[in-house]
């Protein structure tokens, strides 16, 4: 692995090495047209140059908006999504140049947790047929009594009973297909789970039991998490460090607490300004910071910071010509911002439109 691959991120507190390394990952989707010529006529720069790490027995998550490219980003990882360029090292191995032999042990090690567990769960299979699948295909499943007993074991992990097996997906709730779902990823013994807005689809109220299921989990088979939600308060629960994507590329990434305590770019301090704060005297003086404008087109993204056209603290003219890259602010808390010392002081202060005072 490079020396770049490395990164800042608490390798030497960890002689291991991360589990996981992403450097400058590209994901460029080709936009086509034409009836007789197949054109291409632009791109969609769906991720656009993200580098991260995650420790082993690390929870990373990941937030942005709908169409940010998080999705992407988690697919180019596990190469379930050609990148267009950039590199992914898995445990010191480049995923990129893996053949396809490797690509496929090497998957085993890598799994991923879908959001709508209805619709990644085949409706024609059986549970049992859904579980052993994965088994199969990496020659993990052993005579039809230790499968059995094996399958029972991981329901029984995911809070499911034995008689599951011989039921099919529309049988279950969506909390409980959820649970298939991880039961799924589980079968193949991985080391890095790849978890998809996991609980996006589900009711409020279970969606702090599968959360609390993915915790449990990690603690007893010390799997390693990148977490994906649109929703903030999925990921302060239960990530150790979150990334915050905007456009195709992370704009802050910190400690969740840190984040929480203290968001340093301006998207994550609008993004957090809408969560409700516990504290009533806190609430009642909090400012909203409102955001103008919808998400630009991914197709066309705006030059120079590609936050600059909702920005309240924009800045003529650095923040519309030059990109800011993300870089390292206070230890361990990077941001991509030209103007974060000034924000952070209070010199520098959003424009007045954009303030809402509760
Ligand atoms: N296979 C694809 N072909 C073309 N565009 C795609 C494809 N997959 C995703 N996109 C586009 O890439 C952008 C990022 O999508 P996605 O990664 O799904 O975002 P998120 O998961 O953050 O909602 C969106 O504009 C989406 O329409
Ligand atoms: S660089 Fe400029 S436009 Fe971008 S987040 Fe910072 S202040 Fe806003
Ligand atoms: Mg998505």
């Amino acid at each position: 692995m490079p020396d770049a691959g490395a990164g800042a991120a608490g390798t030497a507190l960890d002689p291991a090495g991360p589990l996981l390394v992403v450097e400058d990952l590209k994901v460029h989707f080709p936009i086509r047209r034409g009836v007789l010529f197949d054109r291409t006529v632009g791109h969609v720069y769906a991720v656009d140059g993200v580098s991260l790490s995650v420790q082993r027995g690390e929870t990373y998550g990941l937030v942005g908006e709908s169409g940010c490219g998080k999705s992407t980003l988690g697919r180019a990882i596990l190469r379930l999504t050609e990148p267009t360029s950039g590199s992914v090292w898995f445990d010191g191995v480049d995923v990129a140049a893996m053949g396809t032999g490797e690509l496929r042990r090497e998957r085993r090690r890598m799994q991923m947790v879908f959001q709508d567990p209805l619709s990644s769960l085949d409706p024609r299979q059986s549970v049992e047929s859904i579980l052993v699948e994965g088994m199969k295909a990496h020659d993990l499943a052993g005579s039809a009594a230790e499968t059995n007993r094996r399958l029972r074991q991981l329901l029984a992990a995911v809070g499911l009973p034995g008689s599951s097996l011989a039921k099919y997906p529309h049988e279950f709730s969506g909390g409980q297909r959820q649970r298939i779902g991880i039961a799924r990823a589980l079968t193949v013994d991985p080391d890095l789970i790849v978890a998809d807005e996991p609980v996006s689809a589900l009711d409020v109220s279970v969606q702090a039991q599968v959360v609390n299921l993915l915790e449990d989990l990690q603690r007893e088979l010390g799997l390693t998490y990148l977490v994906i939600a649109h929703d903030l308060a999925v990921v302060r629960h239960i990530a150790d460090r979150v990334g915050v994507m905007y456009l195709g590329a992370l704009v802050e990434e910190t400690t969740s607490e840190a984040l929480y305590a203290e968001p340093l770019h301006p998207y994550s301090r609008a993004l957090l300004s809408a969560v409700p704060v516990p504290d009533p005297v806190v609430e009642d003086s909090r400012e909203r910071i409102l955001l103008t404008g919808d998400l630009p087109s991914p197709a066309n993204p705006p030059t120079g910071c590609r936050f600059h056209t909702r920005c309240p603290w924009r800045q003529p003219t650095r923040c519309d010509d030059e990109r800011p890259e993300l870089v390292e602010h206070r230890p361990g808390h990077k941001v991509a911002c030209h103007w974060v010392d000034g924000i952070a002081s209070g010199e520098i202060t959003p424009r007045s439109e954009n303030v809402d005072v509760l």
